[in-house]
């Protein structure tokens, strides 16, 4: 056995099961289901001030989820945020990235369900690695690259091998996302949604089976439409992504970052427009406010 590369996360207490304990002696049998399928579901939620941040919405993402691979819910939502209230307690920062994982339990493999299991449930929370001030100030790069995903991208499953494909083909040509393409039409980035902006007015795909419906998607969502900033949920062609004046990227752990460089070409001026900054803005205080009620689908 190798180590662990050194910037592994291989501290801090985590949670496994009904227990508390070192992410170090953290153990679960080779035959877990979501180590030999990929068979779970998860969610990533940021804590800011030791207090998740829109607590029900990823409560109701992640019912969501369970619902849709067909595994029963193991807590219901108070017992989840006591089980959060505990872990982030035991970690060292205030600003934290919560990620939880449940998948089908521990069985023969065989792919149909197995009968009579529980399931396993694995938390951990890293201190919150946000955007450098420089990948605000200055945006990011991104390429775009064919959306090559599944049908049921609406559910948060740990099967991420296509978007950790996607990921890494941004990375390889250094740039920090890739923005997915489908049928000549925008859908999300491999690990965050997308959102375009041209002449004042912000567009952004709908929610479907084709992309995640994210948390942060739908806090952008709720402060454009407060703040009256022209906001429309809507097909957004190819066309409109390359000529758009500015592209932003949204998700848990990167907050709203301007795309300023797509494919080696400049987004509108190349610099994080006007509309992304009041948009960074209105986020910033925004996630230091008390969590909105929980909006059931
Ligand atoms: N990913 N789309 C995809 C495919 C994602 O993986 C994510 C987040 C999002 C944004 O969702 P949210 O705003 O709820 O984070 C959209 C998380 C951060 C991850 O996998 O680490």
């Amino acid at each position: 056995m190798g180590q662990p590369a050194a910037d592994a996360q291989v501290t801090g207490v985590c949670y496994l099961n009904g227990e508390f304990l070192l992410l170090e002696e953290a153990r679960i049998p080779v035959l877990d289901r979501g180590f030999i399928y990929g068979d779970g579901v998860y969610e990533v939620i940021p804590v800011y001030g030791r207090r998740p941040y829109r607590l029900p919405g990823h409560l109701a993402r992640l019912r969501r989820s369970l619902d849709a691979v067909q595994i029963a819910n193991p807590h219901d939502d108070g017992q989840w945020a006591h089980l959060f209230d505990e872990l982030v307690a035991r970690q060292a920062t205030d600003d934290q990235s919560l990620y939880l994982q449940v998948t089908r339990g521990v069985a023969k493999r065989d792919h149909a369900f197995p009968k009579g299991v529980a399931p396993t449930v694995f938390m951990m929370s890293n201190p919150l690695a946000l955007p450098t001030r420089e990948q605000v100030q200055e945006g990011v790069r991104a390429v775009t690259a064919t959306d090559n995903r599944w049908y049921r991208c609406d559910v948060k499953s740990t099967s991420l091998l296509a978007n950790v494909l996607l990921r890494q083909f941004a990375v390889d040509q250094g740039a920090a996302e890739s923005v997915l393409l489908r049928n000549g039409f925008l859908t999300e980035g491999s690990a965050s949604n997308v959102f375009v902006v041209k002449n004042g007015r912000v567009a952004t795909p709908a929610m479907s089976h084709l992309l995640l419906p994210g948390i942060t998607w739908e806090a952008i969502a709720e402060l454009a439409l407060r703040h009256g900033m022209p906001f429309e949920q809507r097909d957004v062609s190819e066309a409109e992504v390359r000529e758009a004046d500015e592209l932003w990227l949204a998700s848990s752990t990167r907050e709203v970052l301007a795309i300023t460089t797509l494919d080696g070409r400049p987004v509108g001026t190349g610099r994080p427009g006007p509309m992304f900054e009041r948009m960074y803005g209105l986020f910033q205080s925004d996630k230091r406010q008390p969590a909105p009620p929980a909006r059931h689908a």
